[in-house]
C-alpha cells in the first residue's frame, strides 16, 4: 500500500549515462514527469527533493571514448555538463545534478559495498570468462561481437543482434571477437561478488506483488515475471579498470558493476546536498533511513529490473534504508515511427533543439506530456508536435489569455474590473471550472501526468468557450458594467492557469503571472475566483 502518512517526499530520476547528450525520449520517459510532479508537490508546500545526477561509470562511456580517442574522464566531464545545461535549460528543477565520479560517491558506493561484503550478504563465485590475451583483459557483453546465432548476422552484440533483435549472451555468438581491436577471444576463470537474490524472491513477492498492487501496470507486470521466473544471483563486480575498486584484498582490476554503484549515487548526491546545506534540508539519513519519507523513483521501463528488485534489495541486505513507495516508469518514446537510437543518430537531442527553437522549451514539455509513453510505447512526430502548438497552445491557451488581457487594456485600461452580478451561465462555468483542480489533483497523485495536463488545459477550454459565448465586445457599448462581470471572471480563470500550469509549462507560467502582476501562487489557491483584486494594474500584454 501506498505510504499516506508520509511527512516528506524523496523523489530520483534516473542518472543517464554521461556517455552523449540526452534526447527527447530521455525527457518524455524520465525527467519531464518527474519534474511535474516536483513542481506540483513544492506548489502544495510539501516537504520535497529533487536528486539527480550523471551515471559516469560503466562500459558505454569507455567505448565512447575509445572511439573519440580521448580519455573516458574527457567523455564524462564533456557530456556531465552539456547534459547538466540542457537539463537546466528544459527547467527541470533538480535540488542536485552531481555525478558519480564525485569524491563523494566513490567513498559512498565503496562503504556501502564493504558493509555488505563484511555482513556476509554476498557470495563468491569464479565463471570462466572472455578474455583478450593481448590486452590482458576481460571483455564485458557490450565489448564483444560475433555472428548472430539466430539470423547469422556478422557483429552482433554479446548481448543483443541488433540485426534480429535476439536478446543474446556473449557465449552464444559464433566466433566472439574483440569489439575494439577484432581479436579472437579465449575463455579465463575469473571470481565475483555476486548478490544472492534468490534469497529475496520471498520478501520481494511480497512487497511487490501483495503490497503494491497499486503500481502501474507495465512495472507491477514486468516484476511479477522476472519473480515468476526465480530470481537468480546477479554479479555486483566487473573486471574492468574503469568505476570504483572494488574495497576487497585482492581484488585488483576489479570495479564495482555500474548497476551497483549508480543508483547509490541518489543517496551519495542526496548526501552531497543535506551536507553542503544542513539547515535548507537536513540529514541525508532523514530522506533515506525514516519510515516517514516517501521515496518515488521515476525511470525509463529497461530501469524496472534494477529499481523494483536490485536495488531494493541492496538497500534491504544493508538494512538501514527504507524502499521505494512507487517506481512510475515510462515505456518508450519513438520518433517518427522509428525506435530512438544513439548508434544510428536517430534522436531529437536536446542541446540541438535548444539551439534550433531557442525558447521553445514549454512546447515541447507540453507536446511530450501530451503523448506521454505512460501505458505503452508511442510516437513522436513533427506534425503531431506542429498541431499542438497550434492547435492547443497558441489557439486555446494563448488566445484565451490574450483575448481576456487585450480586452482589458480596451475597455478598463488594463486595471482588473469589478466583477458584479453573475447570471446563471457565470455560475455553471465556474462550477465547471472549480471541479478542474480536484480533477488534476487526483491524477498527479497518481502519476497520471498526461491526463493532468490534458484537464487543467480544459481551464483554458472552459475560458475561450466562457468568451466566444458571452461576446464582451458586442456588450461593451449597451453594459459596460456587465463587460467588467466577464472580463474579471476571464482574467480569474487566467490567474488559475498561472497556477494550473506552473509544473507542465513552467516558463509560460512564470510569464504569465508576470503579466497578471500575481505575488503569490499557490495550489491551494487554485479554483479560486478572487485571485485578481479589482483595480489591480495588470502588466504588459
Ligand atoms: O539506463 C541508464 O541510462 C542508466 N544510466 C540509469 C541509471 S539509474 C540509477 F540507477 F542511477
Ligand atoms: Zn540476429
Amino acid at each position: 500500500m501506498a505510504n499516506k502518512n508520509f511527512k516528506r517526499t524523496l523523489v530520483t530520476s534516473a542518472l543517464p549515462y554521461a556517455n552523449g547528450p540526452v534526447h527527447i525520449g530521455h525527457l518524455a520517459g524520465v525527467y519531464v514527469p518527474a519534474d511535474i510532479y516536483v513542481r506540483y508537490l513544492r506548489l502544495k508546500k510539501q516537504d520535497v527533493l529533487f536528486i539527480g545526477g550523471s551515471d559516469e561509470h560503466g562500459v558505454p562511456v569507455t567505448i565512447r571514448a575509445r572511439k573519440e580517442g580521448i580519455t573516458v574522464q574527457d567523455v564524462v566531464d564533456r557530456y556531465h555538463y552539456l547534459i547538466k545545461d540542457s537539463f537546466e535549460k528544459f527547467g527541470i528543477s533538480f535540488d542536485i545534478y552531481s555525478r558519480t565520479t564525485s569524491d563523494i560517491h566513490h567513498k559512498f558506493a565503496s562503504d556501502f559495498f564493504r558493509k555488505l561484503y563484511e555482513d556476509g550478504k554476498f557470495i563468491e563465485q569464479t565463471t570462466e570468462q572472455f578474455y583478450d590475451e593481448e590486452t590482458k583483459e576481460f571483455l564485458t557483453d557490450r565489448n564483444i561481437r560475433g555472428e548472430c546465432p539466430r539470423c547469422h548476422a556478422l557483429g552482433a552484440y554479446g548481448d543483443q543482434c541488433e540485426k534480429c533483435g535476439a536478446t543474446l549472451s556473449p557465449d552464444e555468438l559464433i566466433n566472439p571477437y574483440n569489439a575494439v581491436n577484432g581479436n579472437p577471444l579465449t575463455k579465463k576463470a575469473t571470481s565475483h561478488w555476486y548478490l544472492p537474490l534468490d534469497k529475496d524472491q520471498q520478501w520481494l513477492e511480497k512487497w511487490i506483488l501483495e503490497d503494491h498492487p497499486e503500481w502501474r501496470p507495465n512495472v507491477y507486470g514486468q516484476c511479477k515475471s522476472w519473480l515468476d521466473g526465480g530470481l537468480k544471483p546477479r554479479a555486483v563486480t566487473r573486471d574492468l579498470d574503469w568505476g570504483i575498486p572494488v574495497p576487497v584484498e585482492g581484488a585488483e582490476g576489479k570495479v564495482l558493476y555500474v548497476w551497483f554503484d549508480a543508483p547509490i549515487g541518489y543517496i551519495s548526491n542526496t548526501k552531497e546536498l543535506c551536507d553542503a546545506n544542513p539547515e535548507q534540508y537536513g540529514t541525508w539519513q532523514k530522506w533515506w533511513q525514516d519510515e516517514d519519507t516517501r521515496m518515488i523513483h521515476f525511470i525509463g521501463k529497461d530501469n524496472i529490473v534494477f529499481h523494483c528488485i536490485v536495488f531494493p534489495a541492496m538497500l534491504h541486505a544493508h538494512g538501514d534504508y527504507i524502499l521505494p513507495d512507487n517506481v512510475p516508469s515510462n515505456e518508450f518514446l519513438n520518433l517518427e515511427g522509428d525506435k530512438i537510437s544513439t548508434s544510428r543518430n536517430w534522436a531529437i537531442w536536446l542541446n540541438e533543439y535548444l539551439v534550433d527553437m531557442p525558447g521553445k522549451q514549454d512546447v515541447l514539455r507540453y507536446v511530450l506530456t501530451a503523448n506521454a509513453p505512460e501505458t505503452k510505447d508511442n510516437d513522436f512526430t513533427w506534425k503531431d508536435y506542429q498541431a499542438r502548438n497550434n492547435n492547443e497552445l497558441v489557439a486555446i491557451f494563448g488566445n484565451f489569455i490574450n483575448r481576456a488581457m487585450k480586452l482589458t487594456e480596451k475597455y478598463f485600461e488594463g486595471k482588473v474590473p469589478t466583477c458584479g452580478e453573475l447570471t446563471d451561465y457565470d455560475k455553471a462555468t465556474l462550477e465547471e471550472f472549480k471541479t478542474v483542480k480536484a480533477d488534476v489533483e487526483s491524477l498527479l497523485d497518481n502519476f497520471k501526468f498526461r491526463d493532468a495536463q490534458k484537464q487543467a488545459m480544459e481551464l483554458a477550454r472552459i475560458g475561450n468557450k466562457y468568451l466566444a459565448e458571452t461576446e464582451p465586445w458586442k456588450v461593451f457599448k449597451t453594459d459596460p458594467e456587465r463587460v467588467g462581470t466577464i472580463l474579471n471572471l476571464a482574467l480569474q480563470i487566467s490567474a488559475n492557469l498561472a497556477i494550473a500550469f506552473e509544473p507542465f509549462l513552467p516558463f509560460s507560467a512564470a510569464k504569465l503571472r508576470t503579466m497578471l502582476g500575481m505575488e503569490t501562487f499557490e495550489w491551494e489557491n487554485l479554483g479560486r475566483t478572487d485571485l485578481l483584486t479589482a483595480g489591480h494594474q495588470l502588466g504588459e500584454s
